[in-house]
């Protein structure tokens, strides 16, 4: 079984995500390594709480900011994640019963669930995110003076006209 490892292909370009990504990446690689290799059931139980932990933290963390920022796409992105909680909740409680399959499964659904919710739906809201920003950094530099009287700036800090420049800048 392959490890599922972090690579520029699942990122979303927005640090504070990308970091909590890797953490989780890491924790399920963690997990499938202890399961792989039958090792105790005290350890495989810590490993599993702690991959919970900061997946539950990661999605809430996701949710404040979109309903922050306005997603429109919030229900959307917020139904995923419902539906990983409700799915991982399944397997966390097999596992409980001393179900020795349930581990296993748990990696492989999340690992391709993963998978397909960074390269999709989070990257998505990443560049949500990140435009955001930029727009508050336009909004704040120009301040309430008349157009053509504010300093215009873009992502970079470069000057910019606006209503010389194509959209995007
Ligand atoms: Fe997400
Ligand atoms: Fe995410």
């Amino acid at each position: 079984m392959r490890y599922l490892k972090w690579s520029t292909s699942h990122a979303v370009f927005v640090t504070e995500i990308d970091d909590e990504h890797k953490e989780i990446f890491e924790a399920v690689s963690n997990l499938q390594e202890v399961l792989s290799s039958r090792g105790p059931l005290l350890e495989i139980r810590k490993l599993t709480q702690c991959l919970i932990a900061c997946t539950v933290e990661h999605f809430a963390h996701e949710e404040r900011l979109m309903r922050a920022g306005r997603y429109g796409s919030l229900r959307w992105h917020k139904q995923q994640h419902n539906t990983a909680r409700s799915r991982v909740g399944q397997f966390v409680l097999r596992i409980d019963q001393g179900d020795t399959q349930a581990g296993l499964a748990l990696v492989e659904y999340l690992k391709s669930w993963l998978r397909d919710h960074t390269r999709l739906a989070d990257r998505m809201m990443g560049a949500f995110l990140r435009n955001q920003q930029r727009v508050c950094k336009l909004t704040f530099r120009a301040g309430t003076k008349p157009m053509d009287a504010c300093d215009w700036v873009n992502a970079n800090g470069d000057r910019f006209n606006p209503l010389t420049s194509k959209p995007g800048f």
